[in-house]
């Protein structure tokens, strides 16, 4: 599959990012600050720069595992069915979960591996998701923290890509065909 060029346009820089991220990780301290052991979900590959530096401003006892779900391929439509490619390592059972996604658009791959992790009666499981894009949804689910809510725009950056690319730039961008 080839793709038509385009540039990318800086939608939110990485230092909104940053100070963003601080005020999530206060709040997530204040729902969690009682916990013996948060267990920090990532879903890969979208949230890979996101999960570092939320935990990286965490002051909370906590562990990090990863689950794939399967996504939109190489191109810009959602699937709409979603296949787990790689499951957790360990036990969330008993356990208080932090789920993290990069972007919430039509909302089935986060209420897919909602019902998923709820099915292993984890003691308290939240969301968190970096961008929301809520004109989109189809299912009717929303992250329990949100970074950023943004129009309907294809976008890149901080862990996110367009068919693999772009995953490495430090600021979310929006892509333009030219
Ligand atoms: P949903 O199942 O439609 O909510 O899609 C969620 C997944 O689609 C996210 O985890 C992203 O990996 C991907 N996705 C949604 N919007 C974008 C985008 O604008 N750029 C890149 N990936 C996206
Ligand atoms: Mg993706």
């Amino acid at each position: 599959m080839s793709h038509p060029p385009y540039v990318i346009d800086e939608l939110i820089s990485a230092k909104s990012i940053a100070a963003r991220i601080e005020t999530l990780a206060r709040e997530i301290q204040g729902r969690f600050g009682d916990t013996d052991k948060l267990v920090v979900v990532g879903l890969l590959r979208g949230s890979f720069v996101f999960i570092a530096d939320l935990v990286r401003e965490l002051d909370l006892p906590v562990e990090v595992d990863f689950l794939e779900a399967s996504s939109y391929g190489d191109g810009m439509e959602s699937s709409r069915e979603v296949r787990i490619l790689k499951d957790l390592r360990g036990e969330i059972g008993g356990r208080d979960v932090l789920v993290v996604e990069d972007i919430v658009d039509t909302g089935f791959t986060l209420s897919h591996v909602m019902h998923l992790l709820k099915s292993r009666s984890p003691a308290r499981i939240e969301t968190i998701a970096l961008l929301d894009k809520p004109t989109r949804r189809e299912v009717d689910i929303k992250a329990t923290w949100t970074g950023f809510e943004i129009p309907d725009e294809f976008v890149v950056g901080y862990g996110i890509d367009y068919a693999q690319r772009n995953r490495n730039l430090p600021y979310i961008g929006k892509v333009r065909f030219t």
